[in-house]
């Protein structure tokens, strides 16, 4: 039992979430977990982990139980503070949702556009990003342009570019091989040394047996946490570490 959900990235208590006919996707699930974390989540197609995921982002809304993100509760949260909330959260999706009209460039900056950075400091930052996921070569792309892997490892250096706070990821390798797979786990665990909270929804077992974090696992509904490795960081180091990335 959690004391201070304030200290909390997410503290869900018996939440159900249902799309139609009230058959639960989501059936009461509690989950507490703590900023610096790292998690898989796992399950089969169909088992929840988009649905699991879109709550986190606050784009899904449970029908029942208790949840706060950030130690807010999700329920009290106007838009406004909703879309501030997200300026603090970078997320991967499963269809990675690029901006059509903007290159691959401009997708991977505009997190940063969002929060005022100026112009030089985007476009190092966000060639940087690309660079390292392997696009030097595409950055003036469009995204219709671009291959599946190229798109999701653009939607991967989009969410990670602002160095969120919680990082959710919806099958972020699902389209890549297996040695672009275990790069894009090095940038996550990178990320996670310097505070980000990660959350990764993945259907790859060669990449959860790899590294050895937790596994949410959803079943018929329910939630199961398996495993018990904690990833706790010295504060100390933290705040060096975050000056120094990228
Ligand atoms: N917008 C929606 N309207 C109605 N039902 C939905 C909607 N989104 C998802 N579902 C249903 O909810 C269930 C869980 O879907 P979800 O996308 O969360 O699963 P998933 O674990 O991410 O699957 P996958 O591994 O295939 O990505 C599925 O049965 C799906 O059909
Ligand atoms: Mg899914």
């Amino acid at each position: 039992m959690v004391k201070d959900f304030k200290k909390t990235i997410v503290y869900a208590d018996q939440v159900t979430i249902c799309y139609q006919d009230n058959k639960p996707i989501l059936d009461q699930i509690s989950l507490t977990l703590m900023p610096k974390s790292f998690h898989f989540v796992t399950g089969s197609s169909g088992s929840g982990k988009t649905t699991l995921l879109k709550m986190l982002y606050l784009e899904q809304k449970p029908d029942r139980g208790r949840f706060l993100l950030f130690g807010q509760d999700r329920y009290k949260l106007t838009m406004p503070e909703i879309q501030k909330m997200r300026q603090h959260i970078g997320v991967v999706f499963q269809d990675f949702r690029l901006l059509p009209h903007l290159t691959a460039l401009e997708n991977v900056a505009l997190p940063l556009k969002i929060i005022g950075a100026k112009n030089h400091e985007m476009e190092t930052q966000a060639k940087e990003l690309l660079d390292w996921v392997g696009l030097a070569h595409q950055m003036n792309a469009y995204p219709h342009a671009l291959s599946g892997g190229e798109q999701q490892r653009v939607a991967i250096a989009r969410a990670i570019i602002t160095k969120p706070d919680l990082l959710l990821a919806d099958e972020p390798t699902g389209n890549v091989d297996d040695v672009i797979a275990v790069k894009i786990m090095h940038l996550f665990e990178e990320l996670n040394k310097i505070g980000t909270t990660i959350i990764i929804a993945t259907h790859n077992e060669a990449v959860v047996s790899r590294f050895a974090y937790p596994r949410l696992h959803l079943e018929k509904g329910k939630l199961l946490e398996m495993g018990n490795v904690t990833n706790k960081i010295e504060d100390d180091y933290l705040y060096v570490a975050k000056k120094t990335l990228f």
